[in-house]
């Protein structure tokens, strides 16, 4: 049997957090011993809430020196910026054709713009199909993302029944949602979901002294340091991110006994955060000063990407009776 594939895409919109890395980034870069991994750098994606177009090739770098740093491997892995495939955007049009409008009113992430009182456009509304499109290009076996992104899988999926439908041909194979279930959502300081839209996360490559301001400022609850505390409070499912199963016990424990004070629980934290990211951190300055060796990655992923989508966006376009009639075709009468 051959290799598992993998694929999945950040958006280039600011610097990562932890929420990011451990519920996309990590696991990618985990997936790379068992899996043929894609994975690419949504600048497209990011046209629908950023419009400044210097910001966007500042953020594409930085999210390429991310990934890079975070340990993907250019030597196992494609990494790509997704504008440098525009072909995906021709297989977004072939997917829209198919794509009901109730299937898109239904995203959670158009429904909670509407809800915010923003009036989306039509590309945020669409925005599932250029997902789909990204994904059905290289009929991946497996998408890993976070648990926010489940429904776009499941949008997905959709689309690539309608057009196998819709053509009566199995052009596209429908993917999987790879989530792990530990680590499904990682929380922000203020216990909601850790997201760039709150304001309230930690980035992965802050330098450790406003690291540690930041997790000085976790919000707890009031409970004396003598008594018994939450183990489901921010604090301490942020502590056991980066704790191992037998720490994360003992420190169970004495949150069950009383007598732990959050400062200590706070500093913990903090050191942990510095010393797991600190070696990804250097490696990120040590590549931040090689910007072309990072392009060379980028455009040779995107080599490399085409390749495997080619074959497949030929066989859609086939399907849907597009461009010249196959040889065979012409000949026949
Ligand atoms: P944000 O919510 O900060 O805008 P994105 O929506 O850009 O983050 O998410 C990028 C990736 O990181 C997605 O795969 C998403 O599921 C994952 N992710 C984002 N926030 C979290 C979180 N708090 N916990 C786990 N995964 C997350
Ligand atoms: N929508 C994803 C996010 O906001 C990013 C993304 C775009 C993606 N295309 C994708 C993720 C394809 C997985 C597969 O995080």
């Amino acid at each position: 049997m051959g290799k598992l594939r993998s694929l999945s895409g950040l958006q280039p919109t600011g610097p990562l957090h932890i929420g990011n890395y451990f519920g996309a980034v990590r696991q990618h870069v985990a997936l790379q011993d068992r899996a043929e991994g894609i994975y690419f750098v949504a600048d497209y994606h990011s046209m629908t809430s950023l419009r400044r177009a210097a910001r966007r090739r500042e953020f594409v770098r930085d999210l390429a020196l991310d990934y890079l740093a975070s340990g993907l491997d250019p030597a196992r892995s494609i990494l790509y910026r997704q504008s440098d495939l525009p072909e995906t955007t021709e297989l977004t049009w072939l997917l829209s054709t198919v794509t009901p409008m109730g299937l898109l009113q239904r995203a959670h992430s158009y429904k909670d713009k509407l809800a915010a009182g923003q009036s989306p456009g039509h590309g945020l509304f669409s925005y599932p199909v250029l997902m789909a499109a990204d994904i059905l290009q290289y009929n991946p076996d497996i998408v890993p993302v976070g648990q926010d992104q489940k429904q776009h899988l499941e949008m997905t999926r959709d689309m690539a029944n309608h057009f196998n439908h819709a053509y009566g041909a199995e052009v596209f194979r429908l993917p999987e949602p790879y989530v792990l279930p530990d680590v499904a959502v990682v929380p922000g300081v203020d216990g909601r979901k850790m997201s760039k839209s709150y304001d309230n996360a930690l980035r992965m490559f802050w330098p450790p002294a406003k690291l540690r301001k930041a997790v000085m400022a976790i919000v707890t609850d009031s409970t004396p340091v003598a008594d018994p505390k939450n183990t489901e409070q921010a604090l301490f499912r942020l502590w056991a991110l980066f704790a191992t199963a037998a720490e994360r016990e003992e420190m169970f424990a004495r949150a069950a006994r009383g007598g732990l004070g959050y400062g200590e629980v706070k500093r913990d934290l903090a050191e942990r955060i510095c010393t797991y990211f600190g070696e990804m951190s250097a490696r990120r300055a040590e590549l931040a000063a090689r910007p072309d060796d990072v392009e060379d990655v980028l455009r040779e992923g995107a080599r490399r990407a085409r390749a495997l989508m080619q074959p497949v966006l030929a066989a859609a376009r086939e399907a849907a009776g597009l461009g010249p009639p196959a040889p065979a075709q012409r000949t026949k009468r």
